[in-house]
C-alpha cells in the first residue's frame, strides 16, 4: 500500500508525459509573461498618466483574481466572443497574463533599485532618457531580477496543475487518470508530489547556482 516510488516506476511513462506538457507550459507562459511583463513596466514607467493608471490597475486585477477564474475565463468565457483555444492554448494564454503581472512588478523592484546617479551620470554625459534606459538601467535591473524570475518560473510550475481543470494532460492531470485506473488515491498522488519536486528542486538549485555566479561576478 505504501509502495510510493513503485507506483511513481509503474506510471512512469504516463507521468513523463505529463511533465512534458507541465514543463512546456510553464515554459511558454514565463517565456511570454516576461515580454508582456516588460512591456507592461515600460509603459507603466513612462511617466505618462492615463497608460500608468491603465497598467497599475491590469496588474492590480490580474493579481487580485484566481488563476482558476482567469483560465475559466479565457477557456469557457471569451467563447462567447467567438474565441475559441484549444486547451493548452488558454492555459499558456492565461497563465501568461498571470505571470505577466507577477513579472512586471519584479521589474518595477529591479528597475527601482538602480542607484539614481546612474542614470544621472549616464544623461550629464549626454545620453538621451532611452538611451540611458536601454544601456544603463535595463541591463543592470535584469541581471538584478534574474533570479526572481527563476523563482516565478518555479511557482509556475506548481501553479499550473490547476490547468488539469480544463483537461490539459498535464501532470495533475495524468495523476487523475491514475488514480482511476488503480482506484487508489494515495500512491498516485505521493507520485505526482515527487514528480513536481524533482522540477521545482532541481530548477531552484539551478537558479541558487546562477545566482552565486551573478554575484561572485561584481
Ligand atoms: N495561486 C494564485 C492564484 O490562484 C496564483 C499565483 C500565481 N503566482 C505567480 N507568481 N504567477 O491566484
Amino acid at each position: 500500500v505504501l509502495d510510493w516510488f513503485g507506483m511513481l516506476w509503474d506510471f512512469k511513462w504516463d507521468y513523463l508525459s505529463g511533465a512534458k506538457i507541465t514543463v512546456l507550459l510553464s515554459l511558454f507562459s514565463v517565456l511570454a509573461g516576461f515580454i508582456l511583463g516588460v512591456v507592461i513596466v515600460l509603459v507603466r514607467m513612462s511617466g505618462f498618466k492615463p497608460l500608468k493608471w491603465l497598467t497599475t490597475a491590469y496588474i492590480e486585477l490580474v493579481r487580485g483574481t484566481p488563476l482558476l477564474v482567469q483560465i475559466f475565463i479565457i477557456y469557457f468565457g471569451l467563447t462567447e466572443f467567438g474565441i475559441e483555444f484549444s486547451p493548452f492554448m488558454a492555459g499558456v494564454v492565461a497563465v501568461s497574463i498571470n505571470s505577466s503581472a507577477y513579472l512586471s512588478e519584479i521589474f518595477r523592484a529591479g528597475i527601482q533599485a538602480i542607484d539614481r546617479g546612474q542614470a544621472e551620470a549616464a544623461r550629464s554625459l549626454g545620453m538621451s532618457k532611452a538611451m540611458t534606459l536601454r544601456h544603463i538601467v535595463l541591463p543592470q535591473a535584469f541581471r538584478n531580477v534574474l533570479p526572481a524570475i527563476g523563482n516565478e518560473f518555479v511557482t509556475i510550475i506548481k501553479e499550473t496543475s490547476i490547468v488539469s481543470f480544463i483537461g490539459i494532460t498535464d501532470i495533475m492531470f495524468q495523476t487523475e487518470v491514475i488514480r482511476s485506473k488503480t482506484y487508489t488515491a494515495l500512491g498516485p498522488l505521493m507520485g505526482a508530489a515527487m514528480m513536481y519536486f524533482i522540477l521545482t528542486f532541481t530548477l531552484s538549485k539551478a537558479v541558487a547556482t546562477l545566482e552565486r555566479k551573478l554575484s561572485s561576478h561584481d
